[in-house]
Formats: C-alpha cells, structure tokens, sequence
C-alpha cells in the first residue's frame, strides 16, 4: 500500500516515518523545498526523540519518500493524510487556506 502525507512537520512527518516502519510505502510532501531537502539528508525540522533514526533507516530502504511534488504522490497513493498547518485566525477559527 502506498500512502501520501501533505505537509511534513509536527504531525505529517511524524505519521509518514510511523506508517513507514510499519512496512507501509510512504511518500511525505512539503511546499518548503529546504525542509524537504533537508530531509533527504536526515536532517529533522523537528525534534522528537528517535525520529532521526526511524527517518534514516526507511529513507534508506526505500519505504519513505520526500518531495514537494504533490502530484506524483497522490497520483499513487491509496490514502492522503492532510497534515499541513492550521493555524488560529483572529475570530477564533482555523485558518484552513493552506
Ligand atoms: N502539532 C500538534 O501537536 C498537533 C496536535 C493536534 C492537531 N494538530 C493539527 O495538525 C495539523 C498540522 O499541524 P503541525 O503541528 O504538524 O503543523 P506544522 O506547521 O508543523 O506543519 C505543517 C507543514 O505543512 C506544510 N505545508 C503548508 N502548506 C502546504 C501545502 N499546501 N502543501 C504541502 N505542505 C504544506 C508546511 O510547510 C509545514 O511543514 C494542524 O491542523 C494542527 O492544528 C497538530
């Protein structure tokens, strides 16, 4: 099963590194080419404890994929998680642009 993760921080890179270790195929997608560049290089925009490690090894096998081309991920993917930001308006509301 190939799933696509939109929006590689807090939430999205964490589940697309977990679904990875699980065996799934996972392709994680950002619009911030440094973040995902970065990525590729195993380095975390985050920090949580042993997400480098679980990183580094399914971007070595294969299994975890960084891009900023949404449309070659979702293209392939069974389920799309949405994870880009949300952030609070001044009213209260999220701010569902992104
Ligand atoms: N972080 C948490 O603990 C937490 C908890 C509960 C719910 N949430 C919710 O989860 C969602 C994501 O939160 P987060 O903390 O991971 O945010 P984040 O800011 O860490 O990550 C969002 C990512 O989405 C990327 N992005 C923005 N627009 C994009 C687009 N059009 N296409 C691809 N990528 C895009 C940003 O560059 C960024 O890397 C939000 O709705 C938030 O409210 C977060």
């Amino acid at each position: 099963m190939h799933i696509a993760v939109i929006g590689t921080g807090y939430v999205g890179l964490v589940t697309g590194a977990c679904f990875a270790e699980f065996g799934v195929e996972v392709t994680c997608v950002d619009v911030d080419e440094k973040k995902i560049e970065g990525l590729k290089n195993n380095i975390m925009p985050i920090y949580e404890p042993g997400l480098d490690s679980i990183v580094e090894k399914n971007y070595k096998a294969g299994r975890l994929h960084f891009t900023t081309d949404i449309k070659s991920a979702v293209e392939q993917a069974l389920v799309i998680f949405l994870a880009v930001g949300t952030p609070p308006q001044e009213d209260g509301s999220p701010d569902m642009s992104y």
